[in-house]
């Protein structure tokens, strides 16, 4: 049986060192690389009475994908409370005994990646995550198996189901503001990553503390293979980005919704948005838990360069492939900057 993060950090919270294969090599470790001088932050957009001001919201939401591929919304539409029962089924269902968690447990032959896990295999520099997860679809409602999905706490469905119906509602308007801040029709990019058929999937990152956050990672650096992604963060800070060559923190905003552009709209945009390389530290005394949407293309979708983008003087920048392909060959590349969040499951 797969020993998990959340055991280790029970056994070593009284200590001043972590189990080797933790340790991350110098050029990872957050304590030599973390940037603590003054930056810049990550873009905060102000969704507020958007559809007074669309023109102007699809420019700050075009500029923060073109030179950030990350930024903070407020004032999106779901309610505190919808996100705050999301925040407590998903901490309760953390908190379970050990053998109540393991009966969502993913078989290592089990195709699907939905599920109970900790990382299985070794990652880049044979090192391993500080992190917990549980993986399972969230939309279309087609896409929902249910046998992944927590029956304890009993609220945990009906938070996990409201969450979604209003998620849609923001991913929908986010999409249709990444097109038209690159000039094309509304529905241009939702078209282009499968418009009703994307799929939401959820991942909650349980990191427990850990006393040497200056050596562990909980995530490590990589760009997700989505579409876009919706992350609700809790209070305690570990998102980072690179951000002119530097890895610096992302700021907690009570509320904010953290918007990731994936690599799929990198694609459909022929490089004018960028996929954002992060990472995610964890804390000596304190649980941090994320929350982040994969929103998706089916698997057999075709998704390249949006024609509308392509000329003789802007050649395509990347080959048209199935996602299902996509998420396979980026499988393998384990050299690749590009290391997804979904790798090796
Ligand atoms: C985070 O926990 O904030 C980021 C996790 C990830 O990118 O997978
Ligand atoms: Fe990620």
């Amino acid at each position: 049986e797969t020993e998990r993060v959340q055991a280790i950090a029970t056994t070593t919270k009284s200590q001043d060192t972590i189990p080797e294969e933790f340790i991350r090599s110098e050029k990872e470790q957050p304590g030599l690389t973390t940037f603590n001088g003054p930056a810049p932050d990550i873009p905060t957009i102000d969704l507020k009475n958007d559809h007074q001001d669309q023109t102007n919201i699809a420019r700050l939401i075009a500029n923060a994908s073109q030179e950030w591929g990350i930024f903070q919304i407020i004032n999106h539409g779901i309610p505190a409370e919808v996100i705050q029962k999301l925040q407590s089924a998903g901490k309760e269902f953390f908190e379970l005994p050990q053998e109540e968690k393991e009966k969502y447990a993913k078989a290592p032959d089990d195709k699907s990646i939905e599920g109970y896990g900790t990382r299985l295999q070794k990652e880049i520099e044979g090192k391993k995550a500080w992190a917990d997860y549980l993986f399972h679809n969230i939309w279309p409602p087609s896409s929902i198996n249910y046998k992944y999905w927590p029956q304890n706490p009993p609220s945990y469905r009906e938070a996990n189901e409201n969450y979604a119906k209003h998620l849609k509602l923001v991913v929908d308007k986010l999409l249709m503001y990444l097109s038209l801040g690159l000039g094309l029709e509304g529905n241009a990019i939702k078209e282009a990553v499968g418009e009703d058929e994307l799929e939401y999937l959820l991942k909650i990152n349980y990191y427990p503390p850990c006393p040497r956050p200056d050596l562990a990672l909980g995530v490590v650096q990589h760009t997700d293979m989505s579409a876009i992604t919706v992350l609700v963060p809790n209070e305690v800070q570990g998102l980072q980005v690179i951000k002119d060559d530097r890895w610096i923190n992302a700021k907690y905003i009570p509320n904010a919704l953290i918007i990731h552009i994936g690599d799929q709209v990198e694609i459909v945009s022929n490089g004018k948005y960028r996929s954002v390389l992060h990472r995610a530290v964890v804390n000596k005394d304190r649980t941090r838990i994320s929350w982040p949407v994969f929103c998706a293309p089916p698997p057999e979708m075709v998704v390249g360069p949006l024609p509308q983008l392509v000329n003789e003087e802007n050649p395509a920048k990347y080959k048209s492939k199935k996602y299902k392909d996509y998420m396979e060959k980026n499988k393998l590349s384990l050299n690749s900057t590009k290391v997804s969040s979904l790798q090796d499951f």
